[in-house]
Protein backbone atom coordinates (compact mmCIF):
# COMPACT_ATOMS: atom_id res chain seq x y z
CA UNK A 1 0.00 0.00 0.00
CA UNK A 2 2.40 2.25 0.80
CA UNK A 3 4.84 1.67 -2.53
CA UNK A 4 1.63 2.28 -4.24
CA UNK A 5 0.90 5.62 -2.38
CA UNK A 6 4.13 6.83 -2.79
CA UNK A 7 5.02 5.91 -6.28
CA UNK A 8 1.65 7.99 -6.52
CA UNK A 9 2.38 10.91 -5.16
CA UNK A 10 6.12 10.55 -6.88
CA UNK A 11 4.46 11.79 -9.86
CA UNK A 12 2.71 15.92 -10.71
CA UNK A 13 -0.59 16.67 -8.85
CA UNK A 14 -3.25 16.22 -12.08
CA UNK A 15 -3.49 20.16 -12.64
CA UNK A 16 -4.31 19.83 -16.20
CA UNK A 17 -6.85 17.30 -15.47
CA UNK A 18 -8.48 19.61 -13.13
CA UNK A 19 -9.08 22.36 -15.44
CA UNK A 20 -10.36 20.33 -18.40
CA UNK A 21 -12.75 19.45 -16.35
CA UNK A 22 -13.90 22.80 -14.68
CA UNK A 23 -13.73 23.73 -18.26
CA UNK A 24 -16.10 20.77 -18.97
CA UNK A 25 -18.57 21.68 -15.98
CA UNK A 26 -18.60 25.47 -17.35
CA UNK A 27 -19.65 24.08 -21.11
CA UNK A 28 -22.46 21.65 -19.49
CA UNK A 29 -23.85 25.19 -18.43
CA UNK A 30 -23.92 26.79 -21.41
CA UNK A 31 -20.77 28.36 -21.33
CA UNK A 32 -19.78 27.83 -24.97
CA UNK A 33 -17.60 30.60 -26.20
CA UNK A 34 -13.71 29.97 -26.21
CA UNK A 35 -13.05 29.87 -22.34
CA UNK A 36 -9.98 30.89 -20.82
CA UNK A 37 -9.50 30.55 -17.10
CA UNK A 38 -7.28 33.27 -14.32
CA UNK A 39 -6.40 32.50 -11.20
CA UNK A 40 -3.79 33.76 -8.73
CA UNK A 41 -2.23 32.38 -5.88
CA UNK A 42 -2.58 33.83 -2.21
CA UNK A 43 -0.46 36.79 -2.39
CA UNK A 44 2.41 37.34 0.21
CA UNK A 45 1.29 39.75 3.27
CA UNK A 46 3.14 41.06 5.75
CA UNK A 47 1.52 40.67 9.49
CA UNK A 48 0.45 44.39 10.63
CA UNK A 49 2.68 46.61 12.25
CA UNK A 50 5.41 44.05 11.62
CA UNK A 51 7.81 42.95 8.89
CA UNK A 52 6.95 39.22 9.39
CA UNK A 53 4.75 37.63 6.46
CA UNK A 54 1.35 36.08 7.74
CA UNK A 55 1.05 32.28 7.93
CA UNK A 56 0.31 31.51 4.54
CA UNK A 57 -2.10 29.15 3.24
CA UNK A 58 -2.61 28.85 -0.77
CA UNK A 59 -5.54 29.59 -2.40
CA UNK A 60 -7.20 26.16 -3.26
CA UNK A 61 -8.72 27.63 -6.92
CA UNK A 62 -5.46 27.94 -8.03
CA UNK A 63 -3.73 25.03 -6.08
CA UNK A 64 -6.46 22.96 -7.84
CA UNK A 65 -5.68 24.13 -12.01
CA UNK A 66 -1.74 24.35 -10.58
CA UNK A 67 -0.67 21.58 -7.65
CA UNK A 68 1.57 24.85 -7.27
CA UNK A 69 2.39 26.20 -3.49
CA UNK A 70 4.41 29.45 -4.75
CA UNK A 71 2.86 32.50 -3.26
CA UNK A 72 2.30 35.94 -5.61
CA UNK A 73 2.05 33.69 -8.79
CA UNK A 74 -0.57 33.29 -12.08
CA UNK A 75 -2.25 30.97 -13.67
CA UNK A 76 -3.93 30.84 -16.98
CA UNK A 77 -5.83 28.00 -19.12
CA UNK A 78 -6.42 28.31 -22.48
CA UNK A 79 -9.04 25.97 -23.07
CA UNK A 80 -9.39 25.52 -27.36
CA UNK A 81 -5.42 25.04 -27.38
CA UNK A 82 -5.73 23.15 -23.49
CA UNK A 83 -2.43 24.46 -22.89
CA UNK A 84 -2.15 25.58 -19.23
CA UNK A 85 0.74 28.24 -18.48
CA UNK A 86 1.85 28.81 -14.84
CA UNK A 87 3.74 32.22 -13.86
CA UNK A 88 5.82 32.46 -11.13
CA UNK A 89 7.97 35.30 -9.42
CA UNK A 90 11.49 36.02 -11.22
CA UNK A 91 14.93 36.35 -9.03
CA UNK A 92 14.63 39.69 -7.07
CA UNK A 93 17.95 40.75 -6.65
CA UNK A 94 16.92 42.46 -3.11
CA UNK A 95 15.61 39.52 -1.16
CA UNK A 96 18.36 36.39 -2.22
CA UNK A 97 20.34 37.34 0.60
CA UNK A 98 17.08 37.00 2.88
CA UNK A 99 15.72 33.98 1.27
CA UNK A 100 18.35 32.44 -1.41
CA UNK A 101 17.31 31.85 -4.79
CA UNK A 102 13.31 31.05 -6.37
CA UNK A 103 12.03 28.39 -8.23
CA UNK A 104 13.47 28.19 -11.24
CA UNK A 105 10.99 28.59 -14.27
CA UNK A 106 12.73 24.84 -15.31
CA UNK A 107 12.56 23.21 -11.97
CA UNK A 108 8.89 24.52 -11.96
CA UNK A 109 7.96 23.06 -15.72
CA UNK A 110 9.33 19.42 -14.21
CA UNK A 111 7.47 19.60 -11.07
CA UNK A 112 4.03 20.95 -12.09
CA UNK A 113 1.77 19.85 -14.52
CA UNK A 114 1.35 22.66 -16.98
CA UNK A 115 2.46 23.30 -20.27
CA UNK A 116 4.89 26.36 -19.96
CA UNK A 117 6.21 28.87 -17.28
CA UNK A 118 6.88 32.46 -17.35
CA UNK A 119 7.79 34.97 -15.43
CA UNK A 120 4.77 36.99 -13.27
CA UNK A 121 5.47 40.42 -15.10
CA UNK A 122 4.50 38.73 -18.30
CA UNK A 123 0.97 38.19 -17.28
CA UNK A 124 -1.10 40.64 -18.79
CA UNK A 125 0.85 40.44 -21.84
CA UNK A 126 0.51 36.63 -22.28
CA UNK A 127 -3.41 37.35 -21.58
CA UNK A 128 -3.62 39.85 -24.11
CA UNK A 129 -1.94 37.11 -27.08
CA UNK A 130 -4.45 34.57 -25.44
CA UNK A 131 -7.65 37.00 -26.32
CA UNK A 132 -6.20 38.18 -29.38
CA UNK A 133 -5.14 34.58 -30.76
CA UNK A 134 -9.42 34.13 -30.38
CA UNK A 135 -9.99 37.49 -32.46
CA UNK A 136 -11.57 38.98 -29.49
CA UNK A 137 -14.39 36.04 -29.16
CA UNK A 138 -13.15 34.80 -25.87
CA UNK A 139 -14.49 35.03 -22.42
CA UNK A 140 -11.74 35.31 -19.84
CA UNK A 141 -13.38 33.89 -16.50
CA UNK A 142 -12.13 34.78 -12.95
CA UNK A 143 -13.14 34.79 -9.13
CA UNK A 144 -14.31 38.31 -8.46
CA UNK A 145 -12.37 39.10 -5.20
CA UNK A 146 -9.03 37.36 -6.07
CA UNK A 147 -7.68 39.61 -8.74
CA UNK A 148 -5.22 42.10 -8.75
CA UNK A 149 -5.00 45.97 -9.26
CA UNK A 150 -2.66 45.87 -12.26
CA UNK A 151 -4.65 42.43 -14.09
CA UNK A 152 -5.94 44.06 -17.73
CA UNK A 153 -8.37 41.60 -19.09
CA UNK A 154 -8.40 43.21 -22.35
CA UNK A 155 -9.45 42.28 -26.06
CA UNK A 156 -12.14 39.75 -24.47
CA UNK A 157 -15.38 39.48 -25.61
CA UNK A 158 -16.84 39.08 -21.92
CA UNK A 159 -15.02 39.02 -18.25
CA UNK A 160 -16.95 36.80 -16.54
CA UNK A 161 -16.04 36.81 -12.50
CA UNK A 162 -19.00 34.61 -11.18
CA UNK A 163 -19.02 31.48 -12.21
CA UNK A 164 -15.49 30.13 -11.89
CA UNK A 165 -15.55 30.14 -8.29
CA UNK A 166 -18.92 27.68 -8.05
CA UNK A 167 -17.62 25.94 -10.67
CA UNK A 168 -14.24 24.81 -9.15
CA UNK A 169 -16.18 24.32 -5.53
CA UNK A 170 -18.38 21.57 -7.52
CA UNK A 171 -15.72 19.80 -9.75
CA UNK A 172 -13.69 19.50 -6.34
CA UNK A 173 -16.32 17.02 -4.87
CA UNK A 174 -15.17 14.10 -6.58
CA UNK A 175 -11.78 13.32 -6.45
CA UNK A 176 -9.41 11.58 -8.42
CA UNK A 177 -6.83 9.02 -7.40
CA UNK A 178 -4.09 11.22 -6.94
CA UNK A 179 -6.46 13.42 -4.46
CA UNK A 180 -7.35 9.91 -2.98
CA UNK A 181 -3.96 9.41 -2.12
CA UNK A 182 -2.66 12.42 -0.79
CA UNK A 183 -6.19 12.08 1.75
CA UNK A 184 -4.50 8.92 2.29
CA UNK A 185 -1.38 10.04 3.12
CA UNK A 186 -2.66 12.87 5.41
CA UNK A 187 -4.36 10.13 7.45
CA UNK A 188 -1.53 7.76 7.43
CA UNK A 189 0.96 10.63 9.32
CA UNK A 190 -2.13 11.52 11.04
CA UNK A 191 -2.84 8.25 12.40
CA UNK A 192 0.81 8.21 13.67
CA UNK A 193 0.13 11.33 15.55
CA UNK A 194 -2.86 10.29 17.28
CA UNK A 195 -1.01 7.06 18.25
CA UNK A 196 1.26 9.07 19.76
CA UNK A 197 -1.23 11.58 21.30
CA UNK A 198 -2.99 8.49 23.07
CA UNK A 199 0.22 7.44 24.17
CA UNK A 200 1.50 10.77 25.62
CA UNK A 201 -1.77 11.16 27.73
CA UNK A 202 -0.54 8.50 30.14
CA UNK A 203 2.14 10.86 32.06
CA UNK A 204 0.59 14.27 30.26
CA UNK A 205 -0.75 16.64 32.99
CA UNK A 206 -2.38 19.39 30.83
CA UNK A 207 -3.98 19.11 27.08
CA UNK A 208 -1.55 21.05 25.58
CA UNK A 209 1.29 18.70 25.98
CA UNK A 210 -0.83 16.06 23.98
CA UNK A 211 -1.75 18.63 21.88
CA UNK A 212 2.27 19.54 21.37
CA UNK A 213 2.48 15.45 20.78
CA UNK A 214 0.06 15.38 18.13
CA UNK A 215 1.63 18.54 16.46
CA UNK A 216 5.38 17.46 16.42
CA UNK A 217 4.82 14.23 15.06
CA UNK A 218 2.73 15.57 12.10
CA UNK A 219 5.41 18.00 11.09
CA UNK A 220 8.39 15.11 12.01
CA UNK A 221 6.36 12.84 9.14
CA UNK A 222 5.55 15.53 6.46
CA UNK A 223 2.54 17.02 7.46
CA UNK A 224 3.59 20.89 8.51
CA UNK A 225 0.21 22.37 8.77
CA UNK A 226 -2.60 21.42 10.93
CA UNK A 227 -6.04 21.07 8.67
CA UNK A 228 -7.92 23.14 11.55
CA UNK A 229 -7.02 24.28 14.97
CA UNK A 230 -6.79 20.76 17.00
CA UNK A 231 -9.41 20.02 19.62
CA UNK A 232 -7.81 17.87 22.52
CA UNK A 233 -10.81 18.42 25.46
CA UNK A 234 -10.77 16.66 28.54
CA UNK A 235 -13.55 15.85 31.19
CA UNK A 236 -16.82 17.92 30.67
CA UNK A 237 -14.90 19.96 27.81
CA UNK A 238 -15.44 17.19 25.42
CA UNK A 239 -19.27 18.39 25.02
CA UNK A 240 -17.82 21.34 23.30
CA UNK A 241 -17.41 20.64 19.46
CA UNK A 242 -15.10 23.38 18.64
CA UNK A 243 -13.31 23.90 22.23
CA UNK A 244 -10.08 25.75 21.19
CA UNK A 245 -8.52 26.03 24.74
CA UNK A 246 -6.40 22.94 24.97
CA UNK A 247 -4.82 24.22 28.22
CA UNK A 248 -6.54 22.11 31.41
CA UNK A 249 -5.21 19.86 33.81
CA UNK A 250 -6.01 16.15 33.03
CA UNK A 251 -6.78 16.21 37.07
CA UNK A 252 -9.65 17.15 38.54
CA UNK A 253 -7.96 20.22 40.81
CA UNK A 254 -6.87 19.88 43.91
CA UNK A 255 -6.75 16.12 43.57
CA UNK A 256 -4.87 13.07 41.89
CA UNK A 257 -8.07 11.90 39.78
CA UNK A 258 -8.01 12.11 36.42
CA UNK A 259 -10.86 13.36 34.62
CA UNK A 260 -12.78 10.46 32.27
CA UNK A 261 -11.22 10.87 28.85
CA UNK A 262 -9.96 13.03 26.76
CA UNK A 263 -10.96 14.09 23.01
CA UNK A 264 -8.87 14.47 20.46
CA UNK A 265 -10.00 16.00 17.26
CA UNK A 266 -7.00 16.55 15.19
CA UNK A 267 -5.99 15.87 11.58
CA UNK A 268 -2.48 16.94 9.55
CA UNK A 269 -2.42 18.40 6.42
CA UNK A 270 -0.58 17.62 3.43
CA UNK A 271 0.26 19.14 0.56
CA UNK A 272 -3.37 21.14 0.82
CA UNK A 273 -5.08 17.79 2.01
CA UNK A 274 -6.40 17.28 5.10
CA UNK A 275 -7.27 14.47 7.13
CA UNK A 276 -10.09 15.24 9.88
CA UNK A 277 -10.14 12.51 12.64
CA UNK A 278 -11.44 12.34 15.98
CA UNK A 279 -10.60 9.65 18.87
CA UNK A 280 -12.04 9.29 22.79
CA UNK A 281 -9.30 7.57 25.00
CA UNK A 282 -10.48 7.19 28.98
CA UNK A 283 -7.48 9.05 30.95
CA UNK A 284 -7.28 5.99 33.65
CA UNK A 285 -6.31 3.67 30.65
CA UNK A 286 -9.68 1.98 31.30
CA UNK A 287 -13.01 3.26 30.18
CA UNK A 288 -15.29 3.96 32.78
CA UNK A 289 -18.72 1.77 32.70
CA UNK A 290 -21.06 4.63 31.62
CA UNK A 291 -18.21 6.00 28.70
CA UNK A 292 -17.61 2.32 27.22
CA UNK A 293 -21.70 2.29 27.26
CA UNK A 294 -21.55 5.10 25.45
CA UNK A 295 -18.80 4.47 23.13
CA UNK A 296 -19.99 1.14 22.17
CA UNK A 297 -23.19 3.02 21.35
CA UNK A 298 -21.25 6.20 18.90
CA UNK A 299 -19.07 3.67 17.18
CA UNK A 300 -22.25 1.22 16.08
CA UNK A 301 -23.72 4.62 14.83
CA UNK A 302 -20.23 4.93 13.00
CA UNK A 303 -19.86 1.31 11.80
CA UNK A 304 -23.19 0.98 10.55
CA UNK A 305 -23.30 3.93 8.95
CA UNK A 306 -19.73 3.49 6.94
CA UNK A 307 -21.43 0.10 5.95
CA UNK A 308 -24.37 1.70 3.94
CA UNK A 309 -22.10 4.01 1.93
CA UNK A 310 -21.92 3.52 -1.63
CA UNK A 311 -22.47 5.79 -4.56
CA UNK A 312 -25.89 7.49 -4.78
CA UNK A 313 -26.61 6.64 -0.77
CA UNK A 314 -29.17 9.49 0.15
CA UNK A 315 -26.69 11.14 3.57
CA UNK A 316 -30.15 12.79 5.17
CA UNK A 317 -31.09 8.82 5.30
CA UNK A 318 -27.43 8.33 6.37
CA UNK A 319 -27.79 10.97 9.33
CA UNK A 320 -30.97 9.46 10.10
CA UNK A 321 -29.70 5.66 10.63
CA UNK A 322 -27.13 7.21 13.10
CA UNK A 323 -29.58 8.74 15.03
CA UNK A 324 -32.20 5.91 14.94
CA UNK A 325 -29.41 4.01 16.74
CA UNK A 326 -28.64 6.56 19.07
CA UNK A 327 -31.89 6.68 20.37
CA UNK A 328 -31.80 2.94 20.84
CA UNK A 329 -29.12 2.66 22.66
CA UNK A 330 -29.95 5.53 24.83
CA UNK A 331 -33.35 3.69 25.51
CA UNK A 332 -31.51 0.76 26.32
CA UNK A 333 -29.30 2.90 28.88
CA UNK A 334 -32.66 4.33 30.58
CA UNK A 335 -31.49 7.62 29.35
CA UNK A 336 -34.25 8.18 27.16
CA UNK A 337 -37.64 6.82 27.47
CA UNK A 338 -41.06 6.40 25.45
CA UNK A 339 -40.64 4.86 21.62
CA UNK A 340 -37.99 5.27 19.35
CA UNK A 341 -40.48 6.35 16.43
CA UNK A 342 -42.03 8.94 18.96
CA UNK A 343 -38.24 10.10 20.10
CA UNK A 344 -37.31 10.60 16.28
CA UNK A 345 -40.40 12.56 15.23
CA UNK A 346 -40.04 14.66 17.95
CA UNK A 347 -35.71 14.81 17.45
CA UNK A 348 -34.65 14.29 20.95
CA UNK A 349 -32.04 12.74 19.89
CA UNK A 350 -30.86 16.06 18.71
CA UNK A 351 -30.15 16.96 22.13
CA UNK A 352 -27.63 14.35 22.67
CA UNK A 353 -26.38 14.51 19.00
CA UNK A 354 -26.98 17.97 17.69
CA UNK A 355 -24.45 18.28 14.58
CA UNK A 356 -24.14 16.70 11.42
CA UNK A 357 -22.89 13.22 10.62
CA UNK A 358 -20.39 14.41 8.65
CA UNK A 359 -19.20 16.47 5.38
CA UNK A 360 -16.97 16.67 2.43
CA UNK A 361 -13.14 16.38 2.78
CA UNK A 362 -10.63 17.74 0.87
CA UNK A 363 -8.35 20.70 0.54
CA UNK A 364 -10.72 22.21 2.90
CA UNK A 365 -11.68 20.80 6.03
CA UNK A 366 -15.23 21.26 5.43
CA UNK A 367 -14.95 20.98 1.77
CA UNK A 368 -16.69 22.43 -0.58
CA UNK A 369 -19.85 21.26 -2.92
CA UNK A 370 -21.96 20.12 0.04
CA UNK A 371 -24.85 22.45 0.11
CA UNK A 372 -25.67 22.45 2.83
CA UNK A 373 -29.32 24.09 4.37
CA UNK A 374 -28.88 26.17 7.65
CA UNK A 375 -31.72 27.60 7.57
CA UNK A 376 -33.65 24.49 7.50
CA UNK A 377 -36.58 24.26 10.29
CA UNK A 378 -36.08 20.34 10.99
CA UNK A 379 -33.27 20.90 13.92
CA UNK A 380 -32.13 17.34 13.05
CA UNK A 381 -30.94 18.03 9.41
CA UNK A 382 -30.07 21.95 9.68
CA UNK A 383 -26.54 21.56 10.37
CA UNK A 384 -25.78 18.27 7.86
CA UNK A 385 -23.08 20.00 5.81
CA UNK A 386 -23.61 17.75 2.87
CA UNK A 387 -27.24 17.63 1.57
CA UNK A 388 -28.29 15.24 -0.91
CA UNK A 389 -26.98 12.37 -2.29
CA UNK A 390 -23.12 10.97 -2.50
CA UNK A 391 -21.50 10.37 -5.82
CA UNK A 392 -18.75 8.09 -6.53
CA UNK A 393 -15.25 9.55 -5.50
CA UNK A 394 -16.47 12.01 -3.23
CA UNK A 395 -14.51 11.94 0.50
CA UNK A 396 -16.83 11.94 3.20
CA UNK A 397 -16.02 11.92 6.99
CA UNK A 398 -18.68 10.04 9.13
CA UNK A 399 -18.34 11.50 12.48
CA UNK A 400 -21.41 10.77 14.58
CA UNK A 401 -21.47 11.67 18.38
CA UNK A 402 -23.01 11.73 21.95
CA UNK A 403 -22.47 14.58 24.17
CA UNK A 404 -23.17 15.84 27.47
CA UNK A 405 -23.64 19.46 27.02
CA UNK A 406 -25.54 21.12 29.89
CA UNK A 407 -26.64 24.23 27.90
CA UNK A 408 -27.77 21.99 24.85
CA UNK A 409 -29.43 18.87 26.89
CA UNK A 410 -31.24 21.48 29.87
CA UNK A 411 -33.62 23.30 27.69
CA UNK A 412 -34.82 19.45 26.86
CA UNK A 413 -35.12 18.85 30.56
CA UNK A 414 -37.15 21.92 31.18
CA UNK A 415 -39.44 22.06 28.28
CA UNK A 416 -43.23 20.66 29.07
CA UNK A 417 -43.26 18.80 25.95
CA UNK A 418 -40.22 17.19 26.19
CA UNK A 419 -38.75 16.70 29.47
CA UNK A 420 -40.46 13.33 30.07
CA UNK A 421 -38.39 11.59 27.34
CA UNK A 422 -35.23 12.32 29.47
CA UNK A 423 -34.71 10.77 32.37
CA UNK A 424 -32.47 13.20 34.66
CA UNK A 425 -31.48 10.80 37.43
CA UNK A 426 -29.91 7.94 34.74
CA UNK A 427 -28.56 11.22 33.16
CA UNK A 428 -26.94 12.70 36.27
CA UNK A 429 -24.26 9.52 36.05
CA UNK A 430 -23.36 10.84 32.70
CA UNK A 431 -22.37 14.47 32.67
CA UNK A 432 -18.38 13.34 33.17
CA UNK A 433 -18.14 11.77 30.05
CA UNK A 434 -18.73 15.26 28.32
CA UNK A 435 -18.71 13.80 24.62
CA UNK A 436 -17.83 10.94 22.35
CA UNK A 437 -16.74 11.48 18.96
CA UNK A 438 -15.49 8.84 16.54
CA UNK A 439 -14.30 10.30 13.08
CA UNK A 440 -13.21 8.67 10.18
CA UNK A 441 -12.67 9.86 6.32
CA UNK A 442 -14.52 7.33 4.29
CA UNK A 443 -14.12 7.62 0.09
CA UNK A 444 -17.43 6.83 -1.88
CA UNK A 445 -17.33 4.29 -4.36
CA UNK A 446 -19.55 2.71 -6.92
CA UNK A 447 -20.27 -0.19 -4.98
CA UNK A 448 -18.91 0.37 -1.34
CA UNK A 449 -16.21 2.33 0.35
CA UNK A 450 -12.94 2.82 1.30
CA UNK A 451 -12.10 3.92 4.74
CA UNK A 452 -8.81 6.01 4.55
CA UNK A 453 -8.57 6.64 8.63
CA UNK A 454 -6.16 3.68 9.86
CA UNK A 455 -6.45 5.20 13.52
CA UNK A 456 -7.29 2.80 16.34
CA UNK A 457 -10.53 2.82 17.52
CA UNK A 458 -11.71 -0.74 18.88
CA UNK A 459 -11.96 -0.14 22.78
CA UNK A 460 -9.53 -2.83 23.18
CA UNK A 461 -7.04 -0.74 21.42
CA UNK A 462 -7.44 2.31 22.62
CA UNK A 463 -7.10 0.98 26.16
CA UNK A 464 -3.92 -0.65 25.45
CA UNK A 465 -2.41 2.39 24.03
CA UNK A 466 -3.65 4.53 26.66
CA UNK A 467 -2.60 2.32 29.61
N1 LIG B 1 -12.66 18.97 13.01
C1 LIG B 1 -13.80 19.65 12.59
C2 LIG B 1 -14.88 18.73 12.24
O1 LIG B 1 -14.82 17.56 12.58
O2 LIG B 1 -15.80 19.07 11.56
MN1 LIG C 1 -15.12 16.62 10.70
MN1 LIG D 1 -13.02 16.62 13.25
Amino acid sequence: MTTTLDSILAGKYPAKAHARRVTEFLRARGHNAPSVLYLEAQKTRLIEDNDEPMPFRQRRPFFYLSGCLLPDSYLIYDASSDKLTLFIPPIDPESVIWSGLPMSASDALNMYDVDSVLPTTDVNASLASVAAAHGGKAVVFAIADQISETTKFEGFAESNLSVLKGAIENTRVVKDAYEVALLRKANDVSAKAHIAAIQSSRTAVNEREVEATFISTCISNGCREQSYHPVVACGESGGTLHYVRNDQGLFYPGTKQRKENILIDAGGEYRTYCADITRVIPLSGKFSRETRQIYEIVLQMQTECIAVLKEGVLWEEVHALAHRIAIRGLLALGILRGSEDELFEKRVSVAFFPHGLGHYLGMDTHDTGGNPNYEDKDTMFRYLRVRGRLPAGSVITVEPGIYFCRFIIEPFLKSPELSMYIDPNILERYWKIGGVRIEDNIHVTKDGYENLTTAPKAIEEVERLAL
